[in-house]
């Protein structure tokens, strides 16, 4: 099965939010409170990504499988300090049917090289502390972990701890991408690191990815 990633358009905002309702349901039972995740609609979600997609600071990409989205990304610049880096990928959901195809690392490495493109040398994302999988996902793709912060979900929800993933470079994440696309120039070392793929070896500089303070902001 081909699956394709490619830049969302206006008519991909109704499948994005189907496929952000299922995915949500999916991964986040045990995780959030069951009220936060039966509290999401489809046509919420669809207002969301309907000005998502036409705002020029935030790119979506869509994966596609025959005709049909299985899979979604957002990134843009940072929108708090605390994550410490330039460029922030703001989601990427596959459907789970779809994941362990490489769906979700070429999804990542499609928004690092935009993030890239944009001149967001550094990307990091937040990931609820206790989404172990997708913590595991982003280990292995060379992510190290940074600060933590404490966010309200929902009025009366326990606050949910997530954890900033950090990469020092986006390039690295662009070695996920297929054979085709180049990687971009960046601070690819031979030697330690991950085998993506499609063969490249993925390195951090020694000391360069530093976690942050670590520090819970109150409140
Ligand atoms: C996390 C997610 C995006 C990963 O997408 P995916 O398409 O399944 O990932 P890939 O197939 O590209 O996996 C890339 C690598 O990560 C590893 N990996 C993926 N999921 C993993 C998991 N749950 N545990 C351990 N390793 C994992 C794969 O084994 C693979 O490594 P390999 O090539 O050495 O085998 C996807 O599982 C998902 O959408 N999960 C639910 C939503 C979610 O949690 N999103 C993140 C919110 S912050």
């Amino acid at each position: 099965m081909q699956v394709t990633i490619r830049r969302a358009l206006e008519a991909d905002v109704q499948a994005i939010a189907e496929v952000h309702v299922a995915a949500w349901r999916e991964t986040y039972r045990g995780i959030l409170p069951d009220e936060t995740i039966d509290r999401l609609t489809v046509s919420a979600r669809a207002r969301y990504w309907a000005e998502a997609i036409i705002d020029p600071a935030i790119s979506v990409f869509v994966a596609e499988a025959d005709g049909r989205v299985v899979g979604f990304g957002s990134c843009g610049g940072a929108r708090q300090q605390l994550l410490t880096t330039a460029g922030e990928i703001y989601a990427v959901y596959v459907l789970k049917r779809f994941q362990y195809r490489g769906v979700g690392s070429r999804l990542m490495a499609t928004m690092a090289r935009a993030l890239a493109e944009a001149g967001h040398v550094t990307v990091g994302l937040w990931v609820a502390r206790d989404n172990l999988a997708a913590i595991a996902f982003y280990r292995t793709l060379g992510a190290c972990t940074g600060a933590a912060r404490s966010h309200a979900h929902g009025r009366g929800d326990a606050p949910l701890i997530e954890l900033a993933m950090l990469w020092d470079a986006a390039a690295e994440l662009t070695l996920w991408e297929e054979p085709a696309n180049q990687p971009l120039p960046g601070r690819m070392l031979p030697g330690r690191g991950e085998r993506s793929p499609w063969g490249a070896v993925h390195t951090t500089v020694p000391g360069a990815c530093r976690p942050a303070s670590g520090v819970l902001p109150r409140g």
